[in-house]
């Protein structure tokens, strides 16, 4: 059965394949600068705001498994900046590529929002592109509730803010 762990230095062999299928925006997280361990290790002080890149809120990193192998990752920002207000939102997901359109997308999300509860959060903000199709329909099955769309510059596509109550 699929489950949502805590980054794993286990899952090391699949992270790194799905990292590899992984190109361009759509890239797994892994700088190649540090260990295994190390990178695991910087996902899970995240929470405690521990490591973060400039200008992050504290986040809480999950990795979905299924069948001993790393499926995809989910982050839950536990507030929204001005910018993740606009463009990111509270909750960020993604599938690697080879374990696509096999319902994953809808289970990461519906998991993720079970976190978000337990974190205390009352309902989370999730954007995503107005062209992505495969998101659009993952934040639909799990309640999202269109709040506006909007222009973030051109060449760029519109971004669409749901809210979802918890
Ligand atoms: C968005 C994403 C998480 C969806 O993952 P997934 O495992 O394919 O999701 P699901 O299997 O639950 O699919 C959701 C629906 O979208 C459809 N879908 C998936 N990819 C699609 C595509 N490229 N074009 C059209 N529809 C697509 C699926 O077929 C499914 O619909 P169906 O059940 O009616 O067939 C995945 O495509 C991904 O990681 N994308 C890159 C990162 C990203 O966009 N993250 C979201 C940021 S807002």
């Amino acid at each position: 059965m699929a489950t949502l762990i805590i980054p794993s230095a286990e899952y090391e062999k699949s992270y790194r394949e799905a990292f590899a299928e992984t190109q361009n925006e759509d890239r797994l997280d892994f700088n190649g600068t540090e260990s295994f361990e190390e990178f695991v290790s910087r996902l899970v002080g995240y929470k405690d705001g521990r490591n973060l890149p400039n200008g992050f809120v504290p986040e809480s990193v999950f990795w979905l498994v299924d069948e001993g192998e790393f499926i995809g990752r989910v982050s839950i920002r536990h507030k929204l900046t001005e910018h993740l207000r606009e463009i990111g939102g509270h909750i960020g997901y993604k599938i690697r590529p080879s374990k696509r359109r096999r319902g994953y997308g809808t289970l990461i999300l519906s998991l993720a929002l079970k976190e978000a509860r337990a974190l205390g959060l009352k309902r989370v903000l999730i954007t995503c592109d107005e062209t992505n199709i495969a998101s659009r329909k993952v934040i639909g099955r799990n309640g999202g509730a269109l709040e506006d769309k909007t222009f973030i510059g051109n060449s760029k596509p519109n971004k669409l803010r749901f809210w979802i109550g918890l």
